[in-house]
């Protein structure tokens, strides 16, 4: 019987070593170990043996079966360590490969132009105010010194939406809208989208950008508006830049000038940007009309102001050599990609 058990051992420890798999060692543990397995069946039999031998064969009998139990766990460790670094390397990643490039937006070159040109106002203590897209006349025209069938209102094509709404052809309509709501001392910007019925071409859009700039004061002069401006000029075009007023007309302001700076593509000698001029226009300008202060509730004996529309789409290309100004309004990502 000894024999038999030790047959029993050698056999089971080496069907467990061969094993490849957790069901086969299931089925070793119930061939040797289970209720009707075949150590099992020599223990049931061990009631033929003398009381000396018994407990020999008995105490034998456990030994292999620990031994047999001792080797089926280890083998299944060893399985199932052998399985884990198995699904660890198929799953590896390589974290050192470089990853997708993530792409990012960029500012429009007309913000990053209007941006430059608020911090250049707002640091001369001018407010930053809103006003609507779509105005009423009364902002846009009546207020700003043209009545119903005056003559300047040729001078802009407006989209009208009733009789008494339009797009605003003009920032100039917050300066209404500002001097009604606030006594002086005012200094105030606003930027905006303004609309006119113009024909789309290289340098003509229905739809642009304008800031207005509005400052009412006691005692504020022509030398205010020409200081600010020429200041405003070399912050956005450089010291070296030229500035020239030229006497204008505007039903709002009076007197009015039109701001010309020396080409900043050939420094005033004449090319293709500024079509041989030298010099380009850049915004409109005047001391505010003494109507416009009554009308908004400003005594004008009181009050003087100066006030400006600066053009946001000529500014930005010119600075950054945009050939046609449709490229502002496409959103063509291979154009915004290069700012
Ligand atoms: N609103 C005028 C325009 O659009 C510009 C302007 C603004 C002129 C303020 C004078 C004062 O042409």
């Amino acid at each position: 019987m000894k024999e038999k058990l030790e047959q029993l051992k050698c056999e089971a420890l080496a069907a467990i070593e061969k094993s490849d798999s957790a069901a086969a060692l299931e089925e070793i543990r119930i061939k040797y170990l289970g209720k009707k397995g075949e150590l099992t069946a020599i223990l049931k039999s061990m009631g033929s043996l003398s009381a000396e031998e018994r407990p020999v064969v008995g105490q034998m009998a456990n030994e292999v079966r620990g031994a047999i139990d001792a080797a089926l766990s280890e083998k299944s460790t060893v399985m199932e360590k052998a399985a884990q670094e198995a699904k660890l390397a198929a799953e590896a990643i390589d974290v050192t490969l470089p990853s997708k490039k993530a792409k990012i937006g960029a500012l429009h070159p007309l913000n990053k132009v209007l941006d430059d040109m608020l911090d250049i106002f707002q640091s001369m203590g001018f407010d930053v105010v809103d006003g609507p897209e779509v105005e009423t006349d009364h902002y846009c025209f009546e207020q700003l010194n043209v009545p119903a069938d005056h003559p300047a209102r040729d001078m802009q094509d407006t989209f009208y939406l009733t009789d008494s709404l339009l797009l605003r052809t003009q920032t100039s309509a917050a300066q209404a809208r500002t001097m009604e709501k606030t006594q002086p001392p005012i200094r105030m910007v606003c930027p905006g989208r303004v609309f006119r019925a113009d024909e789309v071409d290289a340098t003509h859009s229905p739809v642009f950008h304008q800031i207005e700039g509005l400052v009412v004061d006691k005692g504020i002069t022509m030398c205010d508006l020409k200081g600010v401006l020429e200041q405003f000029a070399h912050e956005i075009y450089g010291p070296e830049t030229k500035v020239k007023f030229r006497p204008s007309f505007f039903p709002f302001t009076e007197p009015s000038v039109e701001v010309d700076v020396t080409c900043s593509e050939c420094g005033g000698k004449g090319c293709r940007v500024c079509k041989g001029a030298g010099w380009i226009e850049i915004l409109g300008a005047g001391m505010v009309h003494p109507n416009v202060l009554k009308n908004c509730g400003i005594d004008p004996e009181e009050y003087t102001g100066f006030a400006f529309g600066i053009g946001l789409d000529r500014l930005t290309t010119t600075r950054y050599k945009i050939s046609d100004i449709r490229l502002l309004f496409e959103n063509d990502k291979r154009f915004l990609d290069q700012f």
